[in-house]
């Protein structure tokens, strides 16, 4: 029996452990461990994906909260060890880019037990960020390399990773949204009609450091999106770190409430996130996750961010790079719109890359199921 060790810890972590989670229960020949390390705790940031996705309860939490990078990973790594050396693992698999992700697979590669990365080779080439470093240094040390797209397999070679360690298998946050699709429900939102009412919608998200950094430019953005355009409807699933900002800031708090298309509420399960993404007309958001998502819902996204680890939707054109600029803001809306499209299997592989990830595995263990 090939024993794997999952770690997980953040939101989008436990959409693509889901997926994955659900084929390797399928191979007899393998026994997968799932670590969480506590680093998104509330109920709505963690325990309903749990549910609404079928992902079995961790075997291990570590119950890490920090608010420091330095001192959430480094105690992530304490922990992580502690589970690999009694658990003795064949393979840790680590995902996308969280400190959650960097924590697994230094804890891993230190005792040398081989790690298979998921999401690897994703770039911003903004080393600013958090994330990118998290990449960066996951998939120097991983041994199997499981890139999403072509452009991330390019990333790896340039970077000088050899060749026969990358794979190409495609997106496994497509596989989420083609299996949990048929189970979109209509969030419960409080005080909140634009589900009925006939206007444009459109879905709006902002967690990263970057922006909710100072309460100035939150701000800016938000109301930058709501003068848009009165008729557009805006739901804002709103995330702790932006809920901190804005409970503590009265002039912030003030300011979004005195819009009048806005809508604030509680962060999204995941089922309830598909169903605003399939009602909408368009999304702002400066997440990685969601601009892909957007994307799988053939829906254009401003991205609140200068720069994206998604550079083929820009190309594409049905993404544009607004930072917090308001000028570039209502300049990207004005592109984008009435921009409509068809995702297709190219860029994120056709929805089967779970699958695709777990025959790699295999394959390169020599496991016949
Ligand atoms: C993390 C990831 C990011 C990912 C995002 C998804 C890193 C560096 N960043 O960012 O890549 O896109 O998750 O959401 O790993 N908090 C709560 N309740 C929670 C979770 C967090 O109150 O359930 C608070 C934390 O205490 C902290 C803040 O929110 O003060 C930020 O949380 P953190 O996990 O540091 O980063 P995210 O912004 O969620």
């Amino acid at each position: 029996m090939m024993r794997v060790v999952s770690i997980v810890g953040a939101r989008p972590q436990f959409v693509k452990a889901a997926m994955v989670g659900k084929v390797f229960a399928a191979i007899q020949a393998l026994d997968e461990i799932l670590v969480h390390t506590g680093q998104h705790y509330d109920a709505d940031m963690s325990e309903v994906f749990f549910r609404q996705l079928d992902i079995k309860p961790p075997h291990y939490n570590l119950g890490v909260k920090a608010t420091l990078h330095g001192a959430m990973t480094g105690r992530m790594l304490e922990q992580v060890e502690k589970v690999l050396l009694k658990e003795r693992p064949e393979l840790v698999v680590v995902y996308g880019d969280t400190n959650s992700t960097l924590a697994g697979a230094l804890a891993a590669t230190k005792l040398h037990i081989p790690i298979a990365h998921v999401e690897a080779g994703v770039r911003s080439s903004n080393r600013k960020m958090p994330e990118e470093i998290n990449r960066i240094v996951t998939d120097h040390v991983s041994d199997i390399l499981l890139a999403p797209t072509r452009a991330a397999v390019r990333n790896l070679q340039a970077e000088g990773v050899p060749a026969h360690k990358v794979h190409m298998v495609g997106d496994v946050m497509l596989d989420a949204v083609r299996t949990f699709r048929p189970r979109a429900r209509r969030p419960v939102i409080a005080g909140c009609r634009q589900f009925e009412i006939n206007s444009p919608l459109a879905l709006l998200t902002i967690h990263r450091a970057e922006n909710t950094g100072t309460p100035q430019r939150l701000k800016h953005i938000i109301d930058a999106v709501c003068a848009l355009d009165k008729q557009l409807k805006i739901i804002f699933p709103v995330h702790p770190r932006t809920r901190k900002m804005i409970d503590s800031t009265k002039w912030l708090k003030d300011g979004i409430f005195a819009n009048k298309n806005i809508t604030l509420s509680q962060p999204l399960g995941y089922l309830e996130l598909l169903y605003v993404l399939e009602r909408c007309a368009l999304v702002f958001t400066d997440s990685g996750g969601i601009q892909k998502e957007a994307y799988f819902f053939n829906k254009p996204c401003v991205t609140l961010r200068e720069d994206t680890e998604w550079e083929e939707l820009v190309a594409m054109g049905v993404n544009v790079l607004a930072g917090a600029d308001k000028e570039k803001i209502r300049a990207a809306y004005k592109a984008l719109a009435n921009h409509r499209f068809q995702c297709d299997g190219s860029l994120y592989g056709k929805g089967r890359a779970a699958e695709n990830i777990a025959r790699v595995i295999m394959d390169e263990f020599g496991i016949n199921n």
